[in-house]
């Protein structure tokens, strides 16, 4: 009985990784790296973004600021548009591929071009449907990596909602954004 036991327990245990190795990554899983969600609300979606793209001087001084210049091509999000871009990781996207979403609406953001490390050379504002990588932290699924969506890729409605990707992820209440 024992045997059979530690029998069905490695066949079971074997089984599961396998699971693993098949379903490799999908929205909504538990975030490897903790910094990953602060990480994004810095780079892209933050209270004191400009927002006329045709002032590069405030550009500058913004990037400046929040002192980013390594990154070539950064994008950042409206602040008004925050709850959109929250809603992309529960009910308002679409699994797309691995652990990414892609929102069911077109979003407005801001694409800002640096050069040579130091000067932003254009901004220019977009809206197009957004793909964001998700992961969840206590409990919640939230954005933690915006990928240009360069072919302009749409969400596949045949695809789940990425608020089914985790039964327990709850919808993320605005109010938590101010926690930033
Ligand atoms: C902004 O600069 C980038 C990088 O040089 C370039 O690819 C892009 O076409 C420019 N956009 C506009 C609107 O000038
Ligand atoms: C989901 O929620 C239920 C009830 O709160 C809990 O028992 C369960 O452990 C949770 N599962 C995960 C994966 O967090």
């Amino acid at each position: 009985m024992l045997s059979f036991m530690v029998i069905l327990t490695v066949v079971l245990h074997t089984c599961l990784s396998e699971l693993d190795i098949l379903h490799p990554s999908r929205p909504c899983t538990e975030a490897k790296n903790k910094n990953a969600y602060d990480t994004f609300l810095y780079q892209h979606l933050r209270k004191d973004i400009p927002t006329d793209p045709r002032n590069l001087r405030k550009w500058q001084q913004f990037i400046d600021k929040i002192n980013t210049w390594d990154r070539p091509k950064q994008s950042f999000f409206p602040f008004r548009e925050a709850r959109s871009v929250m809603a992309v990781c529960s009910s308002g996207g679409k699994m797309h591929e691995g652990n990414l979403c892609i929102s069911k609406k077109p979003l407005r953001f801001f694409t800002v071009y640096i050069k040579n490390m130091k000067q932003v050379k254009n901004v220019t504002a977009q809206k197009q449907h957004v793909i964001l990588g998700c992961d969840t932290f206590e409990k919640k699924c939230r954005p933690t990596h915006f990928k240009t969506n360069k072919d302009n890729a749409t969400p596949d409605n045949k695809k789940p909602d990425c608020s089914k990707a985790m039964a327990n992820t709850s919808f993320i209440p605005f109010e938590e954004l101010f926690q930033i």
